[in-house]
């Protein structure tokens, strides 16, 4: 197959590679066909031979690879590499996947020895001797917003000048705005998104449980103490043959609850790790301590170790008291985060 039939050796390089093919050969060995890295893209640019696609990257500091689709001539240059975003290499067909570092820097001309700065691309005259290069401005850098979760980003997004990405706020934070973060001319982000920290109203609040294990009372899942060696820090357990074993906590007033997050126990000192005891765990909310049965949701698990498990409730879930319960021994918790808004009386 002729994937990239005539690889010609500008002229002016076989000055600094002898032989020029020679050197090429190691970044054609190394290609990565059928693979493609997503969701780490600084820009994309149709209609460009896969050469000028690696210099595109050679010529972009932050540039650490490079897709490439062979049917339409279409390069994508990443600010990552399968190294550092491994769960982003995957399979692709109809896509080639290669490194910035397999290729030689001459291959950039003139700007292989620019000194741009991370956020800049460096323009030069391609296949010339010309010495001159320009930085010119290329991207905004990777949001770094408090809160942003940029797992939500979508395949065509990136960071470039005048692109855009789509982003969500983290667990725990409340989201105004649409989710666009757009790339402005100037090289700032022009956030389309406000991510507040919710505060965790179960904190300091009164809690009971079921039964009690020696000193794992109620209260450590609510002490701000987020240590997970159940022998060192502070969590809840409850008793011995306790086999409906639950927990409650009172947030003294009414909120329209979002989320609970319940922080299992990790390995303890003596490397005994039982975080697979959290599961089918229930989780119900209600306005009287009698009648907590209103349901938010339900973690199978079995968890893992010092395990954040996520529950988020249907909306407009009322409630003054959360419940936390299973139907096996040893309910343990280390710590129980509350999210929801004040229901105004
Ligand atoms: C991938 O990127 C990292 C960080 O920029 C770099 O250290 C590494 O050498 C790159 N290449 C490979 C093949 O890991
Ligand atoms: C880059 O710098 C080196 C050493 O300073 C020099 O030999 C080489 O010719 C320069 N390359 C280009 C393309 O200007
Ligand atoms: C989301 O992104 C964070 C870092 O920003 C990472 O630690 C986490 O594993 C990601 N979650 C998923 C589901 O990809
Ligand atoms: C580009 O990066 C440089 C430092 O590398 C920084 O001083 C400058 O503010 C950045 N420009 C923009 C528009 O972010």
């Amino acid at each position: 197959m002729l994937l990239f039939q005539i690889i010609s050796c500008p002229w002016f390089l076989i000055s600094f590679l002898v032989p020029c093919y020679g050197s090429l050969q190691l970044g054609f060995s190394k290609l990565q066909r059928g693979h493609r890295l997503d969701r780490k893209l600084i820009q994309s640019f149709p209609e460009l031979s896969f050469l000028d696609c690696v210099i595109e990257c050679l010529v972009t500091p932050r540039c650490k690879s490079v897709n490439y689709f062979k049917g339409a001539n279409f390069c994508e240059i990443n600010y990552e590499n399968k190294t550092t975003a491994e769960t982003r290499y995957m399979e692709s067909a109809g896509w080639v996947y290669s490194e910035k570092e397999h290729w030689p820097k001459e291959l950039a001309g003139a700007c292989s020895n620019s000194t741009c700065k991370i956020n800049q691309t460096c323009k030069h005259k391609r296949y010339s001797e010309d010495k001159f290069f320009e930085c010119v401005l290329s991207d905004c850098g990777i949001p770094d917003q408090n809160g942003i979760d940029l797992n939500a980003t979508r395949r065509e997004d990136a960071i470039g000048l005048h692109r855009r990405i789509h982003a969500s706020c983290f667990d725990g934070y409340s989201q105004s705005g649409s989710g666009w973060l757009i790339c402005q001319s100037n090289g700032e982000w022009k956030y389309d998104i406000v991510c507040t920290v919710l505060p965790n109203i179960a904190l300091g609040k009164p809690a009971a449980q079921s039964s009690t294990k020696l000193h794992y009372n109620a209260a450590n899942a609510v002490d701000d103490n987020r240590g997970t060696d159940f022998g060192v820090h502070k969590c809840t357990v409850t008793d011995d043959g306790d086999t409906n074993p639950w927990w409650r906590g009172d947030l003294q007033a009414v909120y329209s609850i979002t989320s609970v997050r319940i922080l299992n126990r990790g390995i303890d000192q003596h490397n005994t790790d039982l975080s697979d005891r959290l599961r089918d765990v229930t989780v119900t909310v209600g306005l009287t301590e009698s009648d907590v049965n209103t349901p938010c949701g339900f973690f199978a698990g079995p968890g893992t170790a010092s395990q954040l498990v996520v529950i988020d409730c249907p909306t407009s879930t009322q409630g003054r008291f959360v419940k936390i319960s299973k139907t096996t021994e040893f309910l343990t918790l280390c710590e129980v985060d509350v999210f929801g808004v004040l229901v105004l009386s």
